[in-house]
C-alpha cells in the first residue's frame, strides 16, 4: 500500500511538472508571436526613416560638395581647327569639374545626333550638351529629353524651334554679327574701289545655324553698297578639302574676275588658298581673303600675306559651359541666350599674336 502511494504520488508530481512546462510553452510562444507583431513595422519605419535620413545627407552633401553629374555630350563632328578645340575644351572641362562624360560625335550627320540623344536618355544622363549640326529637325528627340526631365544646353549652334523650353539655355556666338563684322571690315576695305567688287562665298554646311546667320550678316552689310556682288555662292561644308575643291570651280568659271573670297571658317579659306595658287594667282593680293575663326591656320596664312582678314569664333567656352550647368543644378534661373566675346584680327597683327594664339 506504502508502495503504492508513492508511486501514486511521483504520478501527480510528473503530471503537475508537465503541465508547468506547457503553460511556460504557450506563454513563451505568445509573447514571441507578440513581439514579432509589434517589432516589425516598427523596425521597418526605423529603417525607412533611416534610409530616407541617408539619402537627404547625401543630398546635402552634394548640394554643399558640388554634384558629380553624368553629362552627355552630342558634337558635330571633326570638320576643323576650330570644332577640335571646341571639343577640347568642353570635355576637358567636363572632366576636370569632376563629372562624367560620355561623348558622341555625329560626323556632321543629323541622324546620328538623335541617336545620340536618344542613347544619352535611356542611359539616364543628367544633362546634355548638344551642339546641332543643323538648326531643324530636333523637336521630337528634344521633347523626348524634356519628357525624361533631362536638362539640354545647346553649345555653340542654336536650333530654330519654336517651344523654347525645350532647352535650357544656349551658350554660343552670335553669328549674324560676325557676318556684320566681315562685311564691315570689306566696306572699308574697299572704300576707295568704284566697283564692282565681285565676290565668292564659301558657305558652311547647309542648313547650319552659322552658315544661315554668316550669310546673313554680311549680306545686310554689303547690300547697303551696289557695287558690291556675290557672283558665286556654294557650301564648302566648313572643311579645307571641300574649300579647296570648291574653289577650284569658281576659278575655272570666274578666274580673273574674282575680286574677294569670303569663307565661312578659316579651313575653307585655307582650302582655297592652295586653289588660288595652284591657279596661278596671289591669295591676299589678287583676291582678297576673308576668314572667320582665327584659328593658328589663318595666323599663319596671314603672317605669309596669303590671307586678309579673320573674324574670332571663339571655341574655348568649354569652362563657362561647365559653370552654367552647375548653376542650373545649385538652382539657379539662367538666361536663355549668353553670347561668348569675340574679336576680329588683320593681317599685320597676325605676326605679332601667332606665338599666343590657343587655337
Ligand atoms: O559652329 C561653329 C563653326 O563650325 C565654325 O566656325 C566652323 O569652323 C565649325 O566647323
Amino acid at each position: 500500500m506504502k508502495k503504492f502511494l508513492a508511486s501514486k504520488g511521483i504520478l501527480v508530481l510528473l503530471l503537475g511538472l508537465l503541465l508547468l512546462l506547457a503553460a511556460c510553452g504557450s506563454s513563451e510562444e505568445s509573447s514571441n508571436e507578440e513581439s514579432a507583431a509589434d517589432d516589425t513595422p516598427e523596425q521597418t519605419e526605423e529603417e525607412n526613416e533611416a534610409e530616407e535620413t541617408e539619402t537627404d545627407t547625401e543630398e546635402e552633401g552634394n548640394e554643399e560638395a558640388g554634384e558629380k553629374l553624368v553629362i552627355g555630350f552630342s558634337q558635330v563632328g571633326a570638320e576643323s581647327e576650330w570644332r577640335t578645340a571646341n571639343t577640347k575644351s568642353i570635355q576637358d572641362a567636363i572632366t576636370d569639374a569632376g563629372h562624367e562624360l560620355k561623348f558622341s560625335d555625329a560626323q556632321q550627320k543629323q541622324e546620328n545626333q538623335i541617336k545620340a540623344i536618344r542613347s544619352f536618355i535611356t542611359q539616364k544622363v543628367d544633362a546634355i550638351v548638344f551642339s546641332p549640326v543643323v538648326e531643324t529637325g530636333f523637336e521630337t528627340v528634344l521633347q523626348e529629353a524634356k519628357d525624361a526631365n533631362i536638362p539640354v544646353f545647346l553649345a555653340d549652334r542654336s536650333v530654330d524651334i519654336e517651344d523654347d523650353s525645350l532647352w535650357t539655355t544656349f551658350l554660343g556666338s552670335d553669328f549674324v554679327e560676325e557676318g556684320r563684322k566681315a562685311g564691315n571690315w570689306l566696306v572699308e576695305e574697299m572704300a576707295d574701289e568704284e566697283g564692282p567688287v565681285n565676290i565668292v562665298e564659301l558657305q558652311g554646311t547647309v542648313g547650319s545655324a552659322p552658315a544661315i546667320d554668316r550669310k546673313e550678316g554680311f549680306e545686310e552689310i554689303i547690300g547697303s553698297e551696289d557695287k558690291f556682288e556675290i557672283i558665286k555662292s556654294q557650301t564648302g561644308d566648313f572643311t579645307r578639302a571641300k574649300g579647296k575643291e570648291v574653289m577650284e570651280a569658281f576659278l575655272k568659271s570666274d578666274g580673273e574676275n574674282i575680286d574677294v573670297l569670303y569663307s565661312h571658317n578659316d579651313d575653307m579659306a585655307i582650302g582655297a588658298i592652295q586653289a588660288i595658287e595652284e591657279y596661278g594667282l596671289k591669295p591676299g593680293e589678287d583676291i582678297i581673303i576673308i576668314g572667320v575663326d582665327a584659328v593658328r591656320g589663318a595666323f599663319e596664312a596671314m603672317a605669309d600675306g596669303k590671307m586678309n582678314v579673320t573674324i574670332e569664333c571663339n571655341p574655348l567656352f568649354g569652362p563657362q559651359l561647365v559653370d552654367l550647368i552647375e548653376q542650373h543644378f545649385a538652382g539657379e534661373e539662367l538666361e536663355k541666350r549668353i553670347a561668348v566675346e569675340e574679336s576680329m584680327y588683320t593681317m599685320d597683327q597676325a605676326e605679332e599674336l601667332l606665338p599666343t594664339r590657343e587655337y
